[in-house]
């Protein structure tokens, strides 16, 4: 069932969670799919509903700071930087977990990935449940990340006790994830806050390009969700350097990140900002790829786009969309 997100259906949605449900919840990054954090059995149904493989543990959300003190063991100095100027916002926090956490939540790691989403529904949502709530993407795994109440129906619509709408996801990308454990702070996947900004409040952040390390069998994934395929359509994808490449047919489509300097005669054509603008893109960035994959062309071609800022949070996800084995 879908409903418009309003403080009855929030507190509906909420007791779905207190019982051991799952519900679909808007976040400023994407949509996610929630069950209480605290509860083995909840949280089990998340994997099972997203075929998600249990070696790949979920985000903590929280609406208040105590709970970041239940849930972890340590929380260090650049943490609190990070978090005085970040939360609530697209950054989420790998540290130390406390033995609360249930080992499903976390995959057996010692680990604990936490963030506190800005976004009023998902903030109220977590209070009236009085309770952490983990949630992943709600996507099946592997496949497309919803930005829109309608995108988690498609996917999930039948499976899911309650999806609340919001209406669109504002920043479009998921949360930058970065890791606190070891000496060095370690982005384990950019996101909705560039890496940039985090670099300015804490110093150097050791970039972990993922997707390409585990192409190479010995280089050990840090991040289990970091897997080269990944946020993918069903539809073929290609990363283009120049428009010039894409052939000119009726079965392709093509993604582009602002308005062409030349006419591009194909099927469909998605523009992420027609002025180049990278907020603009991430936001619209996961509903251009559903529509594209919708529209049943044969294959996708996608312009690079400056991997700066949220630049590269776009980039990664072009990047996993477009790899093969
Ligand atoms: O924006 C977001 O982060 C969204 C919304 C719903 O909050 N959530 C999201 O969750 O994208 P998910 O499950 O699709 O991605 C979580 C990522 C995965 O790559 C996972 O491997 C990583 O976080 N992760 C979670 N716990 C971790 C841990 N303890 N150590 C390292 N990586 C972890
Ligand atoms: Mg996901």
């Amino acid at each position: 069932m879908k409903l418009k997100a309003t403080a009855k259906s929030i507190k509906h949605a909420a007791s779905i969670i207190k019982k051991g449900g799952l519900v679909a919840f808007p976040t400023e990054t994407v949509y996610g799919l929630g069950a209480d954090a605290l509860n083995p059995r909840a949280v089990a149904k998340i994997f099972e509903i997203k075929k998600r493989p249990a070696f790949d543990p979920l985000i903590v959300h929280i609406a208040e700071m105590e709970w970041l003190h239940k849930l972890t063991r340590q929380v260090d100095k650049k943490a609190l930087i990070l978090i005085k100027k970040f939360w609530p916002g697209p950054l989420t926090l790998v540290l130390l977990k406390s033995s609360l956490v249930p080992d499903i939540v976390t995959a057996g790691l010692d680990t604990v990935a936490v963030r506190m989403p800005a976004h009023p529904v998902a903030r109220q949502l977590i209070k009236f449940s009085q309770t952490p709530i983990a949630a992943p993407s709600a996507n099946l795994f592997g496949c497309l990340s919803p930005t829109t109440a309608t995108h988690v129906e498609k996917q999930l619509g039948k499976k899911i006790d309650l999806i609340l709408d919001a209406g669109k996801c504002s920043v479009g990308v998921e949360s930058t994830v970065l890791s606190l454990v070891g000496g060095k702070p370690v982005l384990l996947r950019p996101g909705g806050l560039p890496v940039e900004e985090i670099e300015k409040a804490i110093g150097k952040v050791v970039r972990h390009v993922y997707w390409q390390a585990s192409k190479s069998k010995n280089k050990k994934i840090q991040s289990p969700g970091q897997l080269p395929s990944h946020y993918s359509p069903r539809t073929p994808m290609k990363l283009i350097k120049s428009l010039e490449q894409i052939p000119f047919s009726n079965d392709t489509g093509v993604l582009l990140f602002k308005k062409p300097a030349i006419k591009i005669k194909v099927g469909v054509v998605e523009i992420l900002s027609e002025k180049g603008d990278l907020t603009e893109a991430a936001a619209n960035l996961f509903s251009a790829l559903h529509r594209l994959d919708d529209a049943g062309v044969k294959i996708i071609y996608a312009e690079r786009i400056p991997a700066v800022g949220l630049g590269s949070a776009i980039m990664d996800r072009l990047q996993r969309a477009s790899f093969k084995e």
